[in-house]
């Protein structure tokens, strides 16, 4: 399978004041299309920065980053948000749902956004919400659901306009290990069997055998364990 992400020496600094974070220094990884990769590191190890410039929120300060095998790093901010609209989704610690809308309405209106028309916009939101395994509690609001179905909520919205890559900042950081695993189980699943791809990052070591690769980042350097 080809490469959906690559990166070229991969550099981001951070000046704060006199003092200079390196916050990267010359990263180089390859994501396949279709599979599931982990980031992991400690605590300030360089995991939100790199997955923030992969989704292309944020830019290196040296070095590329190759998306679907072209160079986006000195897109324009108007064609990186093009990019980031159609091409990936996202999902965060926590839920970052609607509150006064339903698991359905909230998907909706992410297909909204997207541009999406009314019918396909019905059909994709149950679809995925069955496929994150919520289709019976479809009308329930986010306040009406556990943390970690919030997440699958948060999973079916990444995924309802067929991104071609999603980015998860520790999805399951804020969920207990029996229903952190859950979460990342829908994420090999959607790999698995609809040809998704993730890359996710982690603390919690018991994540691991559950990926297809795994990066160890320390002090902003990948390294080999
Ligand atoms: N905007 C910023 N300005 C200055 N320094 C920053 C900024 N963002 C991150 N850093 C620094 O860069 C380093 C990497 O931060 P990053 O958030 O990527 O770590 P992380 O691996 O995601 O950590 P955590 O597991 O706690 O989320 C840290 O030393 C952090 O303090
Ligand atoms: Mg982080």
């Amino acid at each position: 399978m080809a490469d959906i992400i690559a990166t070229s020496n991969l550099c981001r600094y951070f000046e704060t004041g006199s003092e200079v974070v390196k916050a990267l220094q010359k990263v180089n990884i390859t994501v396949k299309k279709g599979s599931l990769t982990i980031l992991r590191g400690r605590s300030g190890s360089g995991k939100t920065t790199l997955i923030n410039i992969l989704g292309a929120m944020d830019r290196p300060t040296e070095g590329n980053v190759f998306f679907d095998e072209r160079d986006i790093t000195g897109l324009t901010d108007f064609e990186r948000d093009d990019i980031r609209r159609k091409d990936m989704g996202f999902v965060f610690q926590s839920g970052a749902l609607i509150g006064n809308m339903s698991a359905y309405e909230n998907v909706e209106f992410g297909l909204r956004i997207s541009g999406f028309e009314t019918k396909e916009r019905k059909v994709r939101a149950i679809e995925c919400l069955n496929m994150v395994g919520l289709g019976k509690r479809m009308n329930h609001r986010p306040g009406e659901l556990s943390g970690g179905e919030q997440q699958r909520v948060a999973i079916a919205r990444a995924v309802a306009h067929m991104p071609k890559i999603v980015f998860a900042d520790e999805p399951t950081s804020a969920l207990d290990t029996t229903m952190g695993i859950q979460v990342v189980k829908i994420f090999r699943d959607l790999v698995q069997n609809h040809g998704l791809t993730v890359v996710m990052t982690t603390h919690d070591p018991s994540m691991m055998e559950i990926a297809d690769q795994v990066y160890t980042l320390r002090d902003g350097e990948t390294v080999n364990e």
